[in-house]
């Protein structure tokens, strides 16, 4: 009797998702695109209990890029303020359930007091260990690799380091995204097919999955099918669909009431 790999084995180490879409889904319903936005927290909680649950060790969501600046003042007023408002409510149950929060991103263009609530946050959760959350605020990958490359130049020029030793290894190091496994699934929800400066030097070697889904109707069903895609895509340990197919009918769903 052969033994079937334990979900453990087939889901992904690390999960980034583009959530995108919450404005058209707001406009479907001639609402405004705040609307979407309010919706789009919820199904962020949703995914990250999904993620909790099922094993995941690290999620990284793009929330906010940093050429999100360019929308309207409003929008991104009201952004600001769901941010400020999702970070307050949330914590204490991140923290209950173990999850460790980071942001990752150029924090400095926040107002004081939400740079303020981020690194409570931090702090608070910081030696939190079943499931690591990272949200992307004002985060472009461009941005990211040019930080990398000014914090070794910095080094350099302080004489702590040649040029010579700077490795792929040490480079990433300087990345917002060191010491966490690099994402082996990338999800884009809103049907478009790019990457919109996320995480660039981490989606080398990512499974690239684009849903048309938009992001406030995203949930538990709609995660799997990309769990379920991804663990077909890697055929690990030389399995069947079929037999993939019951492993991953062990992923822990909740019916949305
Ligand atoms: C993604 O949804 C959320 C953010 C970028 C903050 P959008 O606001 O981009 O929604 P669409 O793509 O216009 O539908
Ligand atoms: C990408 O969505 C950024 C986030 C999801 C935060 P956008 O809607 O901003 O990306 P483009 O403009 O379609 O590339
Ligand atoms: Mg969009």
């Amino acid at each position: 009797m052969t033994t079937l790999p334990s979900l453990q084995q087939l889901v992904p180490k690390h999960v980034a998702i583009i959530m995108d879409g919450n404005g058209r889904w707001a406009k479907q319903r001639g609402k405004l695109r705040t609307f979407g936005h309010k919706a789009g927290a919820e199904a962020v909680r949703r995914a990250v209990a999904f993620a909790r649950r099922n094993g995941i060790q690290s999620l990284t969501l793009f929330a906010f890029s940093s050429e999100n600046w360019q929308r309207p003042e409003k929008e991104v007023s009201v952004l600001m303020d769901l941010f400020m408002t999702v970070l307050k409510r949330e914590v204490k149950k991140l923290h209950e359930n173990n999850i460790k929060l980071t942001i990752i991103g150029d924090t400095t263009r926040f107002s004081e007091r939400l740079q303020r609530q981020i690194r409570t946050a931090e702090e608070k959760t910081a030696a939190n260990t079943a499931l690591t959350l990272n949200i992307a605020a004002n985060y472009g990958g461009q941005w990211d690799i040019a930080n990398a490359a000014k914090a070794l130049a910095q080094k350099v020029e302080d004489k702590q380091l040649r040029s010579s030793d700077i490795s792929t290894e040490l480079f990433a190091q300087q990345l917002q995204l060191a010491g966490q496994p690099s994402p082996d699934l990338l999800i884009r929800t809103g049907g478009e097919c790019r990457i919109s400066n996320f995480i660039l030097w981490q989606a080398a070697y990512a499974e690239l999955y684009f849903t048309p889904v938009l992001w406030p109707d995203f949930d538990d069903q709609t995660f799997s099918q990309a769990i379920a895609e991804f663990a077909k895509r890697e055929r690990r340990f030389g399995l069947t669909s079929e037999q993939l197919d019951s492993v991953m009918q062990t992923l822990e769903t909740r019916v949305e009431e």
